[in-house]
């Protein structure tokens, strides 16, 4: 066994650095199972941060908005909480060095996206703010002399004692190839890796994120919540790629239209606020064209023409490796796992329910969402527990200096099998999707446990699996539909039943005991 006095972070994304930068000077391990930058859900976040920098808005109308859109389960402290910090972390990100857009007097330049009541989303370059905010970032860690990055280096688990989390598991990755792995003891351990949006066949996450860093947490025993709420992005687009490149909710900001193959505005006939309603109706209208096979697509023509090759590079971009030319022919677009409101319980200041463990980012849940995330609002909640919980992780510690960890992995380890993942991906994707039902969760959670069973000696495997079941079970479990849990044998939302659900891995696996 190896001992470090390093805190260690898990996950190297917006929230991950951004913790390790503000416990600086106290010494820090973080563990990236890619090069800084590569493969983190937030370099490809392309909407922004969701701030209230205007004069005309208002941190309590933005907090507003976040429980509207939340469906009936947003924890109304945290929102304002969130809300109420968001503007400082946009000046501490400029400081830093993000080159926000802003206009000739300086003020920031907004993007408005759906259930917002006001242009609220603080961007850079249209749809660059993930990829920006992150190169700053990276930067400034790699200046950092009090912290220590290991690249290509996955967590696997967490060494708990009486409850309380005193080290952590971690192997080395070559390709899909893991080695054996090896235990830290640590003095706290923060997980920051992602979400679960890659556990689906159809998703907008890059490939790595799958809901192995919440699964982890919940196979040492920590209380999850709300897993049952994953967020499907309406405007995926729809080009055979895996993952699926996104089309920002920006463009409908900007006018975007959605389009069937009759050539019909659909959104026109679901929701006053047709292509800016709330983010889970959108989903499911485009999914209902898709189902009757008639191909959604995101018309930017009218509204954006030719300057999309400017204003939304990314989008541009992902159009040309397409094959398709955005100013002449509309995007075809699917629904598709997008963002993860549920993950590892925790509270205000980031803690989850062991000692010694703290979570934030994706992997989080804090109750800022509810059912169903307000756009944007994502990598403000990273910002903001990554702060607060490197401040509440600061408080434990008693040194300030730590040598360099050095670990040696051992040859061996084993491969994922990539039958498995595909085949786990596959019964997500049709079983727990943008419309459920008991009976397919029922089948969906049959075949995750005996995939799992099959494949007993990999880790890796295993956390994938915990975080399926956990979305299954919540699913099953909640028998309505509200947000982005749609339940087509209940289909209409139960006020009773308007509060966070809150799941251990023994209870779904108690829950779900006849299943197997
Ligand atoms: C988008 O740009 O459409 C995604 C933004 C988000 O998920 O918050």
């Amino acid at each position: 066994m190896i001992s470090t006095e390093r805190v260690v972070i898990v996950g190297a994304g917006l929230g991950g650095l951004y913790a390790a930068l503000m416990l600086a000077p106290r010494p820090v391990l973080i563990i990236s199972p890619e090069t800084l930058g590569e493969g983190a859900s937030s370099t490809w976040a392309q909407g922004g941060v969701a701030a209230a920098m205007s004069k005309d808005d208002s941190p309590e109308a933005h907090a507003r908005d976040t429980i509207a859109a939340g469906a009936g389960t947003v924890d109304q402290e945290i929102a304002a909480l969130v809300t109420g910090m968001a503007q400082a972390h946009i000046l501490d990100l400029t400081d830093h060095g993000t080159p926000f857009d802003r206009d000739n007097a300086g003020n920031y330049i907004l993007n408005h996206e759906a259930a917002h009541s006001i242009a609220r989303v603080v961007r850079v370059k249209g749809d660059q703010a993930g990829r920006k905010i992150m190169e700053t970032l990276i930067a400034a860690v790699r200046a950092a002399p009090s912290v220590q990055v290991l690249e290509r280096v996955v967590a696997q688990g967490l060494m708990v004692e009486d409850g309380c989390v005193t080290g952590i598991r971690l192997a080395q990755i070559t390709g899909e190839r893991v080695s054996k792995p090896v235990d830290l003891n640590a003095p706290a351990v923060l997980l920051a890796g992602g979400g679960s949006g890659g556990l689906f066949a159809l998703t907008t996450n890059p490939p790595r994120i799958r809901g192995q860093v919440m699964g982890l947490a919940a196979r040492a025993g920590a209380v999850m919540a709300d897993m049952e709420f994953v967020q499907f992005h309406p405007t995926a687009m729809d080009v055979g790629l895996d993952p699926a490149p996104l089309a920002t909710e920006a463009l409908r900001g900007e006018g975007a239209r959605l389009v069937n193959s009759d050539g019909v505005n659909f959104m026109d006939t679901e929701h006053p606020q047709a292509e800016l309603a709330p983010r889970d109706i959108v989903a499911r209208a485009v999914f209902a064209q898709t189902q009757a096979g008639k191909r959604p697509m995101l018309d930017t023509r009218a509204a954006i023409g030719v300057e999309i090759f400017t204003r939304f590079p990314a989008v541009a971009e992902a159009c040309r490796k397409a094959g398709i030319d955005p100013a002449h022919d509309p995007i075809p677009v699917a629904a598709a796992a997008h963002y993860h409101m549920g993950g590892v319980a925790t509270d205000a200041q980031g803690r989850s329910s062991l000692a010694g463990l703290w979570v934030c980012g994706e992997a989080a849940s804090t109750g800022l969402h509810g059912a169903n995330r307000l756009a944007s609002n994502g990598v403000l909640e990273a910002l903001v527990f990554a702060r607060r919980a490197a401040g509440d992780i600061a408080a434990t510690l008693t040194t300030v200096d730590a040598a360099p960890v050095d670990l040696k992995f051992a040859e061996g380890g084993i491969s994922l099998d990539a039958n498995a993942v595909a085949e786990l991906r596959n019964i997500m994707t049709s079983l727990v999707g943008v419309r459920r039902t008991g009976e397919g969760l029922t089948r969906a959670i049959e075949r995750i446990k005996s995939l799992n069973a099959a494949q007993s000696d990999c880790a890796d495997f295993a956390n994938m699996c915990a975080t399926a079941l956990l979305i299954a079970t919540a699913a099953l479990h909640r028998r309505e539909s509200r947000g982005a849990q749609w339940r087509d044998d209940f289909p209409s939302s139960d006020p009773a039943l308007a509060q966070r659900s809150r799941l251990t891995l023994t209870e779904a696996y108690d829950l779900t005991e006849d299943v197997s």
